[in-house]
């Protein structure tokens, strides 16, 4: 008898042997959906072996099984190295398995050849599939993620103008009532206070106005000389300094002048030293607050440090993202506001923070920004 024949008869008759022998070796995890399959394709796979050494199978029949497979074995999500470790132990076991044959050595030499080549074919394709859909899946996730992202946002910023408006209008009217007692009574006590609350609370709320887009948006453009905003930001938050007992140290020089919405800058600086003030509450004293300011050739430079607590690196990024909050009554989207206007004034923000100080660093550039309508 010829020794391909001779050899299919034998796998013939001993594939249980086989079967057995190779479900020693393979790993298979319990919650592997697909588990009872895995028999199945050991025995396809010995069959496929088979039919080769009759007649070189086609590689259409391969890529057949392996895509199978691959499927099945994305599908049960286990560890793809668990796989090849059970396809190189149905190698090795059926090696094994041939050299019982009876059939001499070198006359097997040439059949065991291809039976590697086909191995390893197999191999090749099962994991290129396996690896597409693992990575088709991965992107479908990350687009979910980015899609609810959109959502929340879009959510936020219908929220923040429904609730701005109830608010807003109210507001208005009792801070103008304020300004007219203050102007025919103004020796009547509390009332700078109430003033200044007021005030605090119409900030808290123009926080979410900035949140819509449309709001960030729209606005009129002018000079303004960093040094100025920041004085009138510095005696509006005054009270809370002295509370704090904070320090400022101001070495921004005068004549250092950026372009843009008044308003939305303001609200920038404000947001990161109201931060500054709420970060300085956990520590110790001294409690500095240091700013500096410089032009270097088309880009102005503000930077805002404080010497508290340390912001850990791996949230650096993080304080950015919109509801990102660590405070118990914070909202999270202090940091998201500032962004956005900075982005849309085409500057750029950005925060280093170690165990000495944090530092917030704005840039912008000197030139008209020219918004995005
Ligand atoms: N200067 C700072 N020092 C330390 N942590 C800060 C500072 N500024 C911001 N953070 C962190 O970033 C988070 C997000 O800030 P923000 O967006 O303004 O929201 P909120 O102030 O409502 O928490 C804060 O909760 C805080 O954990
Ligand atoms: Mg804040």
């Amino acid at each position: 008898m010829a020794v391909r024949e001779q050899l299919i008869e034998y796998l013939d008759q001993n594939i249980d042997q086989y079967i057995r022998n190779w479900k020693k070796k393979i790993r298979i995890s319990e919650s592997d959906i697909h588990r009872d399959k895995v028999e199945a394709n050991g025995v396809m796979m010995y069959q496929l072996v088979q039919t080769n050494i009759k007649n070189p199978i086609s590689d259409e029949k391969l890529i057949m099984l392996a895509k199978k497979v691959a499927v099945e074995r994305a599908e049960a999500n286990i560890n793809i190295g668990d796989f090849i470790f059970n396809v190189n132990a149905g190698r090795s076991v059926l090696m094994k398995h041939m050299t019982y044959s009876g059939i001499n050595v070198e006359d097997l030499q040439a059949i065991l050849d291809s039976i590697n080549e086909l191995f390893d074919q197999f191999s090749y394709h099962a994991v290129t599939e396996y690896t597409k859909l693992k990575s088709n899946e991965l992107q479908e996730k990350i687009s979910f993620i980015d899609e609810t992202h959109q959502e929340k946002l879009s959510i936020l910023g219908q929220m923040s103008s429904s609730f701005v408006h109830e608010f807003r209008n109210p507001l208005t009217a009792i801070m103008g009532f304020v300004k007219l007692l203050q102007k025919e009574h103004p020796d009547m006590a509390y009332i700078d206070v109430i003033d200044h609350e007021l005030q605090q609370l119409n900030f808290r709320i123009s926080q979410f106005l900035h949140v819509s887009k449309k709001e960030i948006d729209t606005g009129y453009e002018e000079k303004i000389e960093v040094n100025k905003i920041f004085a009138g930001i510095i005696e509006f938050i005054y009270p809370s300094i002295v509370d704090i007992d904070v320090e400022i140290q101001n070495t921004i020089p005068s004549g250092l002048y950026i372009f843009g919405q008044h308003d939305k800058l303001r609200q920038v600086f404000l947001n990161i030293l109201m931060n500054s003030l709420d970060a300085l509450k956990e520590k110790g004293f001294p409690r500095k607050i240091l700013l500096r300011g410089d032009k270097y050739e088309d880009v102005i430079h503000i930077h805002i440090s404080n010497n508290g607590p340390m912001i850990p690196p791996e949230t650096v990024d993080t304080i950015f993202e919109p509801f990102y909050t660590t405070k118990e009554l914070g909202t999270g989207i202090g940091l998201y506001v500032c962004q956005k206007i900075i982005q849309n004034h085409k500057g750029h923000i950005s925060c280093m923070s170690d165990e000495v100080e944090t530092t917030f660093t704005i840039t912008l550039p000197v030139e008209k920004s020219d918004l995005r309508a």
